[in-house]
């Protein structure tokens, strides 16, 4: 092989393994759910870890809410900053590329909708809410759409 075509052979295998990472970035791996969702296919330690994030977030309504009821606007700011963008930057890139991109943009919403939430916390409980009832929709939005499955 000459070095010219060495050299398209290197650009046509960089172009064509960009376009899988894209492809990948906006499909992830999925399959059909038997409930009609998009069950997304992950590795068992990957999907604990994104169930434990759940669960983090629910956490995390359930003080929000306890610390307006107490108001109590420093809580609030500082359990609304730790669920926002900060903790998503944690997802690992293999696993990123798992989830398909309306997860990641529903995903990246709620992250963002924590964030909100804090900079609420200076404007009193009732914004707080308000902000908190909106961001909520993102959770049953996804839970409508996205299941996790264990590939085996
Ligand atoms: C980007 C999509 C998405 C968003 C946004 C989202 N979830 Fe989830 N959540 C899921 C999926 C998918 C599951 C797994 C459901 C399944 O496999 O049936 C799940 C599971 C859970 C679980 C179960 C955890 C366990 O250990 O089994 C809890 C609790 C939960 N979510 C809470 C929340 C709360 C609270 C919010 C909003 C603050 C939220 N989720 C936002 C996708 C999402």
């Amino acid at each position: 092989m000459s070095t010219k075509s060495i050299a398209i052979f290197a650009i046509v295998l960089w172009v064509a393994s960009a376009a899988f990472l894209g492809f990948k970035f906006v499909s992830g791996e999925t399959i059909q759910a038997e409930d009609g969702r998009e069950a997304i296919v992950l590795a068992s330690a990957e999907r604990a870890f994104i169930l434990d994030e759940m669960r983090n977030m629910l956490e995390a309504v359930q003080e929000i809410i306890s610390a307006v009821n107490q108001d109590d606007m420093d809580t609030v700011r500082k359990i609304a900053h730790d669920a926002g963008m900060a903790e998503a930057r944690k997802v690992p890139v293999e696993l990123m590329l798992k989830l398909p991109l309306g997860f990641k943009q529903l995903g990246g919403a709620t992250h963002t909708g924590f964030d909100e939430i804090a900079l609420a916390a200076d404007m009193g409980g009732e914004l707080v809410m308000e902000k908190l009832e909106e961001n909520l929709n993102n959770c049953v939005g996804c839970h409508a759409i996205f299941q996790l499955t264990e590939q085996d």
